[in-house]
C-alpha cells in the first residue's frame, strides 16, 4: 500500500518553521512539489507577496531561496483540502500553544490544532499517507493522531505517523536546515521512516539522520530544548553573582566555555530567554513527570523558568533602582523589542515583560527595533498602555529627551551607535544598561555616561 516514491508534499502551517523548512527542502529537492497550506489568508498572502520584503517573518537568506523556488516547486495557498489530497507526505508545522484553560492549564500544550489538523487529513487525503510531526509536541501526541487517523485506515486509505523535530534556531534557520546537526526521525514503519530520510539525504550526508522510536523521538526534543534553557538560567544566576562580587561574565562565560565538556555555545548571559520553544518545552516535561508522579523531576526543571522570569525582574528592578528609586514621567529608550537578534518575532520576548512594568511604574518609552512592526508592539504592549509609548523608525531619535536607554535586543547596529550625537539629546545623569553585554564599557570612559552591563555592573 505505501507509495515508493514521494512526490508531493503538503505542510500545514505557514509560520517560523513550516515555511522556512519547506523552502529549503524545495531548493534541495527539485523534483518534489511542496504546497504550504494555513489557514491564515492575511499569512499566505504575505508568503505570496511580490515584494520579498513583505514575507511574514524575517530571517537571513529566507527571501533568496524564496525567490529561486516559488511556484517553481514551493506554491503558498489556502486551499488545504486540495493539497492534503495530492500529498503522499504531510508535515504538521502548525503552532502548539500553553493550555490557558481546563486540565492542564499553565502546563500542557493545547492541542487543538494538531487536532484539528489530524481531523482534516482524515477526511480528505487519499491513498497512503505519512503524515509527520514537526511542530514541537508532547510526548504521546503521535498516539493522538494516529487513533484519530486509525478510524479510517481501510483499503484504500491509510497513514504512517513520523515524528520529525525542528531543531532550527530563528534567526539561523536557514544556516540551521542546510547544515543540521542531526534530523531525527522517530516512528515505527521503517518503510515511511526511509522514504522521509531519502529526502534529507538529498543535502545532508547519512550520519546525520538518526532513527528512533516515535516517544525518544518527541521527548528528545523536549529535553534538548530543556538542556539549552537550563544552560541560559545557569549562566544569569552567575551573572548576579559577578555583579555583587566585581567578577565579569563574559570572562567567566570564556574561561568555563573552554572546557569541552560544557563547550563555548548558549554561555550569553541576558535579561532571560525568549522565543516561543523553551518556556512551552519545560512547561510541557513539568507536566508529563508530575501526570508520573516525579515531583522532584518537575520541581527541578520548573526553576530553570523560575530562574527566568527572576532574571528578567531583576534587570527592571535594576533600571528602576539606578533611576533613584523612580520612574514617573521619565522617558527611556528603549533599543531592541524581539526575543533575539536577526528576527521580527516577539513570542515570550524579554522586553515585552520589562517594557510593560516600566510602563506601570509611570515611564514612556521610545521603542525602537529593526525589524519588529509597530503594530506587533502594540499587541505584545495591550492597548491600555498605547499611550505611554511610541514608535521609533530611528534609533537616533529615540534618545529624545530621554533618562536611560535598555539594550534589551542583540542587534549589532546597536553596537555601532555613535554615543557623542546621543549625548545632546539626552537628559543628564543619563544611563545605559546594556542587557546583552554587548557594549564595550571602555567606549564610555569619557563620556558623561553612566553604564551598566549585565554581568559586570560597574557604574564607572
Ligand atoms: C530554540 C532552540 O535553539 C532550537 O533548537 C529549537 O528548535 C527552538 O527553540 P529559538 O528559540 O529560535 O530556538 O532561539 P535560541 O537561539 O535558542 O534563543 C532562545 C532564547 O535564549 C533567546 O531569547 C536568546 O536571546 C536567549 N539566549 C540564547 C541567551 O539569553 N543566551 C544564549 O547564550 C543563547
Ligand atoms: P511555529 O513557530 O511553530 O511555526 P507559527 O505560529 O509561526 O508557529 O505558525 C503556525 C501556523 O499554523 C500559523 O500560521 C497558523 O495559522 C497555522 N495553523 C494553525 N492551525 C491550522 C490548521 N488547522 N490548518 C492550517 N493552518 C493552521
Amino acid at each position: 500500500m505505501i507509495n515508493n516514491k514521494i512526490l508531493n508534499i503538503c505542510c500545514i502551517g505557514a509560520g517560523y518553521v513550516g515555511g522556512p523548512t519547506m523552502a529549503v527542502i524545495a531548493k534541495n529537492c527539485p523534483d518534489l512539489i511542496l504546497n504550504v497550506v494555513d489557514i491564515n489568508e492575511e499569512r499566505i498572502n504575505l508568503w505570496n507577496s511580490e515584494d520579498l520584503s513583505n514575507l511574514p517573518i524575517f530571517e537571513p537568506g529566507l527571501s533568496q531561496i524564496i525567490s529561486q523556488v516559488r511556484n517553481k516547486n514551493l506554491f503558498f495557498s489556502s486551499n488545504i483540502k486540495k493539497a492534503i489530497k495530492n500529498a503522499d507526505m504531510i508535515f504538521l508545522s502548525v503552532n502548539t500553544p500553553i493550555k490557558e484553560k481546563g486540565i492542564g492549564a499553565g502546563y500542557a500544550s493545547d492541542l487543538r490544532w494538531v487536532e484539528s489538523c489530524a481531523r482534516e487529513i482524515n477526511e480528505n487525503a487519499v491513498g497512503h499517507t505519512i503524515v509527520v510531526e514537526k511542530s514541537t509536541l508532547p510526548v504521546k501526541t503521535a498516539k493522538t493522531i494516529q487513533e484519530i487517523l486509525n478510524v479510517s485506515n481501510n483499503s484504500d486509505r491509510s497513514f504512517s505517523v513520523l515524528s520529525n523535530p525542528e531543531f532550527l534556531a530563528e534567526g539561523t534557520a536557514i544556516n540551521d536546515l542546510e547544515n543540521p546537526d542531526r534530523v531525527l526521525i522517530g516512528g515505527d514503519d521503517h518503510k515511511a521512516m526511509l522514504l522521509l530520510k531519502k529526502i534529507y539525504l538529498n543535502w545532508l550526508p547519512e550520519e546525520k539522520i538518526i532513527f528512533t522510536n516515535l516517544w525518544s523521538s518527541e521527548l528528545s526534543k523536549l529535553t534538548a530544548n530543556a538542556f539549552l534553557a537550563q544552560r541560559i538560567s545557569s549562566i544569569n544566576s552567575i551573572s548576579a553573582i559577578c555583579e555583587s562580587t566585581g567578577a565579569d561574565i563574559k570572562e567567566v562565560s570564556n574561561a568555563i566555555g573552554k572546557d569541552k565538556r560544557i563547550g563555548e555555545e548558549f554561555l550569553n548571559s541576558g535579561p532571560g530567554f525568549g522565543g516561543s520553544c523553551f518556556k512551552k518545552d519545560i512547561l510541557n516535561l513539568v507536566y508529563l513527570a508530575r501526570f508520573y508522579r516525579l515531583n522532584e523531576v518537575a520541581d527541578y526543571w520548573e526553576n530553570v523558568i523560575k530562574i527566568n522570569s527572576w532574571q528578567n525582574n531583576r534587570v527592571y528592578e535594576t533600571i528602576v533602582k539606578k533611576l533613584f528609586g523612580n520612574v514617573v514621567d521619565k522617558k527611556i529608550a528603549i533599543l531592541g523589542f524581539s526575543f533575539k537578534k536577526n528576527t521580527n518575532d516577539t513570542r515570550e520576548s524579554p522586553s515585552i515583560n520589562i517594557c510593560k512594568n516600566l510602563i506601570h511604574d509611570g515611564a514612556f518609552l521610545n521603542i525602537h527595533d529593526f525589524k519588529v512592526s509597530k503594530d506587533t508592539i502594540s499587541k505584545d504592549l495591550s492597548s491600555k498602555n498605547e499611550s505611554r509609548w511610541s514608535f521609533q523608525e530611528n534609533v537616533y531619535d529615540a534618545f529624545e529627551d530621554t533618562h536611560a536607554a535598555v539594550l534589551l535586543t542583540e542587534w549589532e547596529l546597536y553596537v555601532n551607535i555613535d554615543w557623542e550625537e546621543v549625548l545632546n539629546k539626552v537628559k543628564k545623569p543619563f544611563w545605559i544598561f546594556d542587557t546583552r553585554s554587548i557594549l564595550n564599557p571602555k567606549v564610555f570612559d569619557n563620556l558623561e555616561i553612566n553604564f551598566w552591563q549585565i554581568g559586570f555592573g560597574s557604574n564607572k
